[in-house]
């Protein structure tokens, strides 16, 4: 399976601090926003992926990033020149989805949960329509919304509702099989003139090839798009990370339990960081880590 990572945006709801660097590479405790998606698609067994940004921050991701290959994995950039919907990410990423299936995650959305990888493998293979996630939240007017049958199939979908016929928000993962570039392709752009990714997944619930699973009990899905909310997602991660000693969406860490690079590797990539504390955790990964 391919993987895109949108991270577009000008976070207004953060200014000043977003104004000179793109909302995904402000920290989440210690270590920058788009950790938590990237490692979201890497433990989903993705290691093809197509980063989609604005043709500012390009430059700051890939300095990041680089091409991926010191985790194992590929990863390639692409601009959307103004916040043109999420669904435009697909048509921006046609030629890197080719015939699909793809992982779409918004680089802003920050998952967490023991059991979240074995949800991601689980419903990453063999794709079929869309595969969204819901979560329940108390604030469903802010976000897509989903009603679901008792089979978890999507009945009825809207964008930030006045009126929310449910609590499940569509959280910002996406599985889509090999029809959807077609699908965003052809979505009307909405009154503001964006590709709404609604919209591609209501044409997969009018095709009754919509699922839906639920992060349920267990599960934290954080807000970071206000001051307020960012903090708080840093402290729930410090908070974990202090008391179980073991960090959340440290990449390097990702790859070597998916196997993708060697503890030799990974040691170097904790070396060279070596005088933070992110960096010796990553160095200590090799020697073992329940001592
Ligand atoms: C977008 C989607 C919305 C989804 C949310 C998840 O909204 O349009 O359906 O619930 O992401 O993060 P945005 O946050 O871009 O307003």
């Amino acid at each position: 399976m391919k993987g895109v990572i949108l991270a577009g945006g000008s976070g207004t709801r953060l200014h000043p601090m977003t104004l000179p660097v793109s909302k995904q590479l402000l920290p989440v405790g210690d270590k920058p926003m788009i950790y938590y998606p990237l490692a979201v698609l890497m433990l989903a067994g993705v290691r093809d992926i197509l980063l989609i940004s604005t043709p500012h921050d390009v430059p700051h991701f890939r300095r990041l990033l680089g091409d991926g290959s010191q985790l194992g994995i590929a990863i390639g950039y692409a601009v959307q020149e103004r916040p043109a919907g999420i669904a435009e990410a697909l048509v921006i990423g046609a030629e890197h989805i080719g015939a699909g299936p793809v992982a779409l995650v918004l680089g802003d959305n920050i998952f967490h949960g023991a059991e979240l990888q074995r949800v991601l493998r689980e419903n990453a293979r063999d794709v079929q329509g869309c595969v969204l996630f819901g979560y329940r939240v108390p604030d469903p007017e802010r976000h897509g919304v989903a009603e679901v049958d008792e089979r978890g199939r999507l009945v009825s979908l809207e964008e930030k509702p006045a009126v929310p016929r449910a609590n499940r928000a569509v959280t910002g993962l996406y599985f889509y099989d090999g029809e959807v570039v077609d699908i965003a392709k052809n979505v009307r752009p909405s009154a503001r003139g964006e590709l709404e990714i609604t919209d591609v997944n209501r044409v997969y619930m009018e095709r009754g090839r919509a699922r839906v699973v639920d992060l349920g009990r267990g599960f934290a899905w954080l807000d970071t798009g206000t001051p307020e909310s960012l903090l708080q997602a840093g402290l729930y991660v410090r908070m974990l990370e202090e008391r179980q000693g073991l960090k959340v969406a440290c990449i390097e860490e990702v790859a070597l339990r998916m196997g993708f690079i060697d503890g030799d590797a990974c040691y170097r990539l904790g070396a060279a960081m070596g005088n933070s504390q992110y960096g010796r955790y990553v160095m200590d990964l090799t020697e073992g880590s329940l001592r």
